[in-house]
């Protein structure tokens, strides 16, 4: 993926032009001290072509778009079946940090070597990332993905915004009159939708300003350093999911479901320590003991009705 961007201020002094040109150089000679090779263990030629590298991205694109659609339909059939868009994002970064860490102890790809100022970096990126993550899927369980992506497509427009108000970039004319079509396109799909959602908008609007944030301090935490976009991400899946976590047992009550899981746990960890000192078949009769305790905590918790297995002989 490109390392650098263009600028986009046009003039046409020669002088300027110079500049350009020289500007052009230093970018080649930045892309090729920066670009990282895949973490994967293979290697790629080391003097890529400008041709190979062009079709590098083209595959890299090819693939996230087909990802991406995938993950989409996924994400809603599961959003439709199981109305939880915390619990869910939650799920994806705790997948994509399980994948990552396993890669890395397999040697699969190589673990990046990160300091205490990497992850400090990280935070802010990770913050936005898990804003950003859940605002869309939130507005993904409220309307259709269809609608979801045509509101997100306005994400160069917050883009635009945000580098113009905070970071004082300045962009030509043509740039502002390009973002036009796009809030426009935006704002009709907004008041003609069939089934509008006010969740839904806000959810896809807030993840617009939230991814642009990550990025663009995404790029600033990348550019120059030696961790490579891949293992950027994996860092930034962990850090999300460690903010995440605590928030979506809050927000969707997710408490008993986290007790759940504690308490399975530490029931099949104790029974261990005790098989480890007995025999199977004790095992097994103590176990068969322990459902009485079950038995009866769960009738007198969940009010579950029971029936003398002796009728009264003058009942009914
Ligand atoms: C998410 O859940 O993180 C978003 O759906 C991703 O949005 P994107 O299409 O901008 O990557």
């Amino acid at each position: 993926m490109s390392k650098s961007t263009i600028p986009l201020h046009v003039s046409t002094t020669s002088n300027t032009l110079m500049k350009q040109r020289k500007y052009l150089i230093e970018l080649n000679e930045y892309e090729a001290n920066h670009s990282h090779p895949l973490d994967i263990n293979f290697e790629l030629p080391s003097a890529q072509s400008e041709s190979t590298k062009n079709v590098k991205i083209g595959i890299y694109f090819a693939t996230w778009w087909s990802l991406n659609v995938v993950f989409n339909i996924y994400n809603k059939k599961v959003l439709n079946a199981f109305p939880y868009p915390w619990l869910t994002s939650t799920l994806s970064l705790a997948a994509g940090s399980f994948i990552m860490l396993v890669s890395w102890a397999a040697r699969v790809a190589d673990p990046p070597k990160t300091d205490f100022e990497f992850w400090k970096t990280l935070l802010p990126v990770a913050v936005a990332h898990t804003i950003g993550h859940v605002a869309a899927t939130v507005s993904m369980s409220k309307v259709a993905v269809s609608f979801t992506h045509i509101i997100k497509s306005g994400e160069p427009a917050f883009s635009v915004l945000v580098s113009r108000v905070l970071l004082g970039e300045s962009f030509p004319l043509p740039v502002y009159f390009s973002l036009l079509p796009i809030i426009g396109g935006c704002a009709l799909s907004a008041v003609t939708e069939l089934h509008f959602n006010m969740i839904g908008f806000m959810g896809a609007m807030i993840s617009n300003l939230a991814f642009v944030f990550r990025n663009i301090f995404s790029k600033k935490g990348m550019t120059g350093k030696s961790v490579s976009g891949m293992n950027y991400y994996a860092c930034l899946s962990i850090l999300s999911l460690l903010l995440l976590t605590p928030l979506a047992i809050i927000v969707e009550d997710l408490k008993w479901v986290a007790a759940q899981s504690i308490f399975y746990h530490l029931y099949n960890q104790v029974s261990y320590m005790s098989l480890d000192q007995i025999s199977p078949l004790t095992f097994s009769i103590g176990n068969t003991m322990k459902r009485i305790s079950v038995i009866v905590s769960s009738i007198i918790i969940f009010h579950t009705p029971v029936l003398p297995v002796i009728k009264d002989a003058d009942s009914p």
